[in-house]
């Protein structure tokens, strides 16, 4: 018997079902809801709304769990690489041999950028934002790279996803380059993704950049660990956006946007430099945890808490590890790391954080992994972006694929004033 939740509300009973997906999630379908009683709900950020069926990530925030198309994510973090579950992620299984070195090749095949986009990464300001810079470049893609009517619109996804998954790995590096000053390096099709990825930002004519195979799987677990998180606020941000059915282009800078933000993929820069005041401050942590728990100072601690894991992150833990490899590799010692280290043991044991279930997020590691590769800080989030990159494409193409996308329009509980008449100018 299909399960059903009771509503009564003005002496009125209606009955609204209840839905259950695969691993057991129960929701209300309030779908009819206004039709039927012309109540709307109201739920500020969504915080219990599920707002589509979803078959390509699933997270546990109770338990700590994250999976993609049903692989836990610390086994792709072992075995795969950054493009296996990129196509796993699209395509919703993972590639035989053949399909996978096809798609590498495409990717390879779609790795350069115009030429003509140089002009518009030149001419930003010297203090533009990589995040910034990146958002509108992939905007212009489009113009770029108009769709040609001939093909069929199955094929102008597959393209365009591709180019996207491919140039912005490209105009990321790209626009590092450019900030410098320094001659482009461009992709070569004899490295892998990661590689390339490494090559283009590091490699120079004074001093060639000699690949470490370490940093490559560094590089693929970071990029594993980003590529999909159900529907946090840029994946939310590109579905919307998408639903109004403007080109994939626009709906990923929208993404972009979204994540640039430090409450969601700012906060791996905003944690290195609260580590870093805190570094400089002496290294002590009292005055900033007791900031964080004081409600009349806006401080939060960067890294800490999420709106879904209620426990560890399973990708911060992974995050650690990979951290803690490539230091040791690199014989590093960075004084942030062990500044880190000692809060996330202060911060996990103190009462507020307990009580408020705030624990480290993936966040609180990458920035120390990314410093340790010579990624500088304002790039990143950029980093955060292109892994993302496969979330946000197959989350736009799962709502492309359903028929029955509707425009995405959240209601509200208007509180303004009543009807009032209009005062000319002169009696104000
Ligand atoms: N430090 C101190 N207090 C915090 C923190 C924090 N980092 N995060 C939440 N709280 C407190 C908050 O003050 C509130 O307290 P109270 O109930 O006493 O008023 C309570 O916890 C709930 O906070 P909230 O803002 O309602 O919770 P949320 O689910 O909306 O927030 C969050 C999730 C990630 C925005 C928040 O935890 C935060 O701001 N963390 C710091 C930024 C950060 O690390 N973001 C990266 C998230 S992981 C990457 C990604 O997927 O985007």
């Amino acid at each position: 018997m299909k399960e059903e939740a009771k509503l009564t509300v003005g002496g009125k009973t209606y009955k609204l079902p209840v839905i259950t997906g695969s691993e057991g999630e129960r929701a209300i379908d309030i779908s009819k809801l206004r039709k039927e009683t012309g109540l709307v709900t109201l739920d500020p950020g969504f915080v219990n709304t599920a707002n589509c069926r979803s078959n390509i990530t699933f997270v546990d925030g109770e338990k700590g769990i994250l999976r993609y198309r049903g692989i836990p994510v610390e086994q792709l973090a072992e075995h795969s690489s950054f493009v296996e579950t990129a196509y796993l992620l699209i395509n919703g299984k993972l590639p035989t041999q053949k399909q996978l070195n096809r798609f590498s090749i495409l990717l390879n095949d779609n790795s350069l950028v115009h030429e003509d986009m140089r002009a518009f990464f030149q001419n930003f300001p010297r203090a533009a934002h990589p995040m910034g810079i990146l958002s509108s470049m992939v905007n212009a893609l489009r113009a770029f790279y108009p769709e040609i009517p001939e093909r069929s619109d199955e094929e102008e996804v597959d393209i365009t996803m591709t180019r996207l998954l491919s140039k912005v790995r490209t105009m990321a590096a790209m626009s590092y380059k450019i900030f410098k000053g320094h001659s482009l390096v461009y992709p070569r099709a004899d490295f892998s993704y990661p590689a390339n990825f490494l090559n283009m930002m590091f490699d120079s004519p004074v001093k060639p950049y000699t690949i470490d195979e370490d940093l490559v799987k560094a590089l693929n677990v970071f990029w594993i660990l980003h590529a999909d998180h159900e529907q946090n606020c840029s994946t939310a941000s590109v579905r919307l956006v998408g639903s109004a059915r403007v080109n994939l282009y626009a709906a990923i800078s929208a993404g972009i946007c979204a994540l640039w933000g430090p409450l969601h993929g700012g906060a791996n820069q905003a944690v290195v430099q609260m580590l870093n005041d805190i570094h400089e401050g002496g290294g002590k942590l009292t005055p900033f945890i007791a900031r964080a728990k004081d409600k009349n100072d806006p401080f939060r601690l960067m890294g800490f808490g999420h709106r879904v894991y209620k426990t560890f992150d399973p990708r911060g833990l992974v995050m650690k590890k990979i951290c803690d490899r490539v230091l040791k590799k690199l014989a590093l010692e960075d004084p942030l790391l062990d500044i880190a280290q000692r809060l996330e043991e202060v911060a996990i044991k103190d009462e507020y954080f307990v009580d408020h279930d705030l624990y480290p997020n993936i966040d609180f590691y990458s920035g120390i992994l990314l410093r340790a590769m010579g990624i500088p800080v304002p790039m990143f989030t950029v980093m955060f972006a292109i892994g993302r990159l496969p979330g946000w494409i197959s989350q736009w193409k799962e709502s492309m694929d359903n028929p029955k996308w509707k425009l995405e329009r959240p209601r509200q509980i208007y509180i303004g004033e009543k009807k009032k008449d209009y005062v000319p100018i002169a009696e104000r």
